[in-house]
């Protein structure tokens, strides 16, 4: 059995390990543009160790931004400004990877520090958000989402696609679908969010094909050779959310769509999470591994992985092939190198940069 410091193969791509930078917005660019602040937050992960470095939720139109301070990729000056770090991270061992998503009817909210809530209607940074159905989140995020047409769920899917392709040309290597957390696709699968009667609504089939149109469109563009993957919200712990075997058929008809690798995230389409279990480690890992095995797709999950014995652990039982690890990763970018340690490993080649490891290592 592989452990934490395994390397992953997938595709054409190896992983130095099994540690993944879970993808986490920085609302800290502008029009889209990513800028030094990027280069360090990512640069020091990439130097800290980590296998996989998924780069935050970047939208594929402005109103798929969930801030105005959120990246984007609609345009070429925004694909050309991920190169010096997409290079970095490569050049320190790592594998640049992104996540591109439409925020839908939870867009157009302040940066998290500035409240997390909906803009105001006459804010000049706010825009109309979108969702299937007009039916606000609720909470801090109250307005009611235009329902889209099917003109506009076409505009949406080749949107997708089109970030794909800047996401392909610029050298991303692992590109991850966000169809997670409440944002649009994940609120056309849901029930809670969805309530069309048009065929984007209603039974399993309609509320799923959003998320399978796209996928399928951006296969069509994203390399063979290189892993196609989504983080997927396969339940909210609420009343009214679909039941788990629908997000495991849905994986499933994913993975005949193309799909190669699953993320198994959370749904979000409420602002209840009362009933999430969120001090335990790890504890989506047991669904993930249910779902990795139902649908046969090499898998990964985050929420609260951050103990290194009970990650390696987690690999080395075979509940999950990849850790998604944020918060952890954030307050220690050098999480492996201290993991490493933890576990009483010698240090595996390439956990840190020549500099840092002559002095380091003894
Ligand atoms: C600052 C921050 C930003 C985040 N942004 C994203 C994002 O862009 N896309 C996403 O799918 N999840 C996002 N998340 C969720 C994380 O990727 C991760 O799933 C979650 O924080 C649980 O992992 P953790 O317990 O290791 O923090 C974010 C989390 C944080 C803390």
């Amino acid at each position: 059995m592989p452990d934490l410091f395994s390397e992953f193969r997938i595709k054409s791509v190896t992983l130095r390990n099994r540690i993944a930078v879970s993808p986490m917005c920085q609302y800290s660019a502008t029009d889209g543009m990513v800028n030094d602040w990027h280069l360090v937050h990512l640069g020091a992960l990439a130097r800290g160790g980590s296998g996989l470095i998924v780069a935050e939720a970047t939208g594929v139109s402005p109103e798929g931004r969930i801030t105005p301070g959120c990246t984007g990729l609609w345009n070429d000056a925004q694909a050309e400004g991920w190169r010096p770090i997409i290079r970095f991270i490569e050049e320190h061992g790592a594998v640049p990877g992104i996540q591109i998503a439409h925020a839908g009817r939870k867009g157009s909210a302040a940066r998290p520090w500035e409240g997390d809530c909906h803009l105001a209607i006459d804010d000049s940074q706010a825009w109309q958000p979108v969702g299937p159905s007009p039916i606000a989140f609720g909470g801090i995020l109250p307005r009611v989402p235009h329902e889209m047409t099917l003109q506009e769920i076409a505009r949406v899917r080749a949107d997708f696609v089109a970030a794909a392709q800047r996401a392909r040309d610029v050298g991303f290597k692992w590109l991850t679908l966000h169809f997670a957390h409440g944002y649009l696709a994940q609120s056309f699968f849901s029930p809670l969010a969805n309530q069309r009667t048009d065929d984007y609504g209603g039974s399993f089939e309609n509320r799923a094909r959003f998320i399978l149109e796209t996928l399928a469109a951006v296969r069509e563009v994203w390399p063979d050779h290189l892993p196609l993957t989504a983080r997927v919200g396969v339940l909210d712990y609420v009343e009214g959310e679909q039941p788990m075997e629908e997000s495991i058929e849905l994986i499933r008809r994913m993975k005949a769509a193309g799909l190669d690798f699953i993320d198994v995230s959370m749904g979000f389409n409420t602002p209840d999470v009362s009933r999430v279990p969120w001090g335990e480690h790890a504890f989506l890992a047991p669904i993930a591994q249910r779902i990795g095995r139902e649908v046969g797709l090499p898998t990964a999950t985050s929420w609260n992985i951050n103990d290194p014995v009970k990650t390696d652990e987690l690999i080395r039982t075979g509940q999950i092939d990849l850790a998604m690890i944020a918060r952890a990763l954030l307050s220690d970018p050098h999480w492996p190198y201290h993991a490493a340690q933890a576990l009483g490993r010698e240090l595996p080649q390439n956990v840190l940069p020549p500099p840092y490891a002559f002095w380091l290592k003894r």
